[in-house]
């Protein structure tokens, strides 16, 4: 691997990625009995590579269970790899000193899913938002003000709201005070873990537009993670694929909706509600039980439901290959050798 992977990156698509991974490795170690002896691994996410181009949206999607959370949480380092980098705007987050490491936590800020959990329930809503402005020693009468203005900006009026707690508020209204929170140091990057996945569906509509308002406005780039395609296909400029702890496939959102490669990926479009009704293939959903990231099925991980699986896929797993631009694959159903000229 190159000691730079974002200037071996930048040669390849002509801009340096703001943020990428190499080879991302979590198993979480699974202890039982009286001697509390590891029995077995859960391999949350296995050797994950991607790039986020500054200004971008990355979706990520894959079923529950398979490391969407903990892609995120070993980005933002509360969780230590086992192996692999991160690299964020040209720095090797590993590396990072405790003074530097402040000042990227700064720069990605993380949005949960389930938005009462991530506010402190004795916090006025205005005080929640400033609370990051006074530990990074804003004064006070500056970080209300910011605090109030960036609230009416996500749609709560701060003379109605601000001094209400977020068990006064609704859901949709508490993950905009989320948004204002992750946003009040002005970050480079949002990781949003399932951001809108506990909310109604119309309310989903009005925070997800929100999201694609403020990114333009203050410049900003996303790793969006959801389980829900329909949410992932209208958010995402690129869509990463995810199975078991790997990457299955990554494209366009309108390659991976229009042409899916992967088996795994073409039962995930199928098998989603399309509103497009020339979308509506007759595809088989999915086969096989439900995965399980403890000792995952060699090769392939995705071989035991798989209708095309062939015995190579028992014994490697697929590298990924790029069957168009920005569009890769690892399935042994487009080795370079197979795929049609
Ligand atoms: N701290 C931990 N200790 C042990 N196992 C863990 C830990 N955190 C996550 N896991 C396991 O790792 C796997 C991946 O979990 P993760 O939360 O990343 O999945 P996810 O894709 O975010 O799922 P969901 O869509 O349900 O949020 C799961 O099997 C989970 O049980
Ligand atoms: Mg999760």
């Amino acid at each position: 691997m190159s000691p730079t992977p974002g200037l071996e990156a930048r040669g390849r698509t002509g801009t340096a990625p703001l943020l990428l991974t190499r080879g991302l490795r979590k198993h979480f170690p699974l202890r039982g009995g009286v001697l509390q002896r590891v029995q077995a691994w859960v391999r949350a996410v296995d050797d994950v590579t991607f790039d986020v181009k500054p200004g971008e949206t990355l979706g990520i999607v894959g079923e529950s269970g398979c490391g969407k959370s903990t892609l995120a949480r070993l980005i933002l380092r509360l969780v230590e790899p086992d192996a692999g980098s991160v690299w964020f705007d040209g720095e090797d987050v590993r590396r990072a000193l405790p003074g530097r490491m402040k000042r990227l936590r700064r720069d990605m800020q993380l949005v949960f899913q389930d938005p009462y959990a991530s506010l402190n329930p004795r916090l006025t809503i205005e005080a929640a938002v400033a609370f990051s402005l006074l530990v990074h020693g804003v004064g006070r009468a500056e970080a209300r003000d910011k605090a109030r203005a960036l609230l009416g900006r996500v749609g709560l009026d701060p003379r109605l709201y601000g001094r209400r707690y977020p068990h006064e508020l609704s859901g949709g209204q508490r993950q905009r005070v989320n948004i204002a929170r992750a946003l009040v140091l002005d970050p480079k990057l949002l990781l949003l873990d399932e951001p809108v996945s506990a909310l109604d569906k119309s309310v989903q509509a009005q925070v997800l537009n929100l999201l694609q308002g403020l990114k333009t406005e203050r410049a900003l780039t996303y790793v969006f993670i959801s389980h829900d395609l329909n949410v992932i296909e209208y958010v995402s400029d690129r869509v990463l694929v995810m199975y078991l702890g790997q990457v299955v496939e990554t494209g366009t959102a309108e390659a991976l909706a229009e042409a899916p490669k992967h088996p795994y990926t073409q039962a995930l479009f199928a098998s989603a509600p399309s509103m497009d009704p020339d979308r509506r293939m007759e595809r088989p959903p999915i086969a096989g039980d439900p995965p399980n990231p403890i000792d995952p099925p060699s090769g392939c991980r995705f071989r035991t439901r798989c209708a095309f699986a062939m015995p190579k896929c028992a014994e490697v797993p697929p590298p990924p290959v790029t069957v168009a631009p920005s569009h890769d694959v690892a399935c042994y159903l487009y080795e370079p050798a197979t795929v049609p000229a």
